[in-house]
């Protein structure tokens, strides 16, 4: 598959759950079991500390494509890319979406890597759920990969 076309397909699926306010509901578990290889979070680790400093604080990301050849010839797999979105443990907030179909650059680097600006309301401790995209046998999938657990603490503007 053309890298293009699995960009597109994976980011109009996700802008479509932010549209509706309810980010990424449905992929979260539907592809369970058939999951392929999956990337990892290099950072944040576990317990990190972000600030929320009035739209100035700096949640950084940095995500482990996969890029490997499957056994029994089944073809490549590789991440297109990573949604992200804060999941409040006790449910209690909605999630709150931080990006879309999120990929490296360039798209084969090894490394996805951003700084963003975390969401306005999020105060708090938080799962940050990464969403894998990942072309796969064919077609691209989507699955939970990583969750660390991350708190925002949260001031005036800087
Ligand atoms: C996978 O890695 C190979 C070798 O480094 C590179 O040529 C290729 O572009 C990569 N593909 C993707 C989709 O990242």
């Amino acid at each position: 598959m053309f890298f293009t076309t699995a960009f597109l397909a994976v980011f109009s699926a996700c802008l479509a759950s932010v549209a509706s306010a309810s980010p990424i509901p449905v992929e979260r578990s539907a592809l369970q079991g058939r999951a392929g290889p999956s990337g990892t979070v290099i950072f944040p680790p576990g317990n990190t500390v972000f600030l929320n400093l009035g739209q100035t604080g700096d949640l950084h990301i940095q995500y482990q494509r996969v890029n490997t050849t499957l056994p029994n010839d089944e073809g490549p797999a590789w991440t297109v890319g990573i949604d992200l979105f804060l999941e409040d443990p006790t449910g209690a907030q909605a999630d709150m979406p931080i990006t879309c179909g999120f990929r490296a650059n360039p798209v084969t680097a090894s490394v996805i890597d951003g700084h963003f600006v975390p969401p306005e309301d999020a105060c708090g401790s938080y799962n940050l759920v990464a969403m894998e995209h990942q072309y796969y046998r064919g077609e691209v999938i989507t699955f939970r990969a990583a969750a660390p657990y991350v708190s925002v603490t949260c001031g005036p503007i800087q």
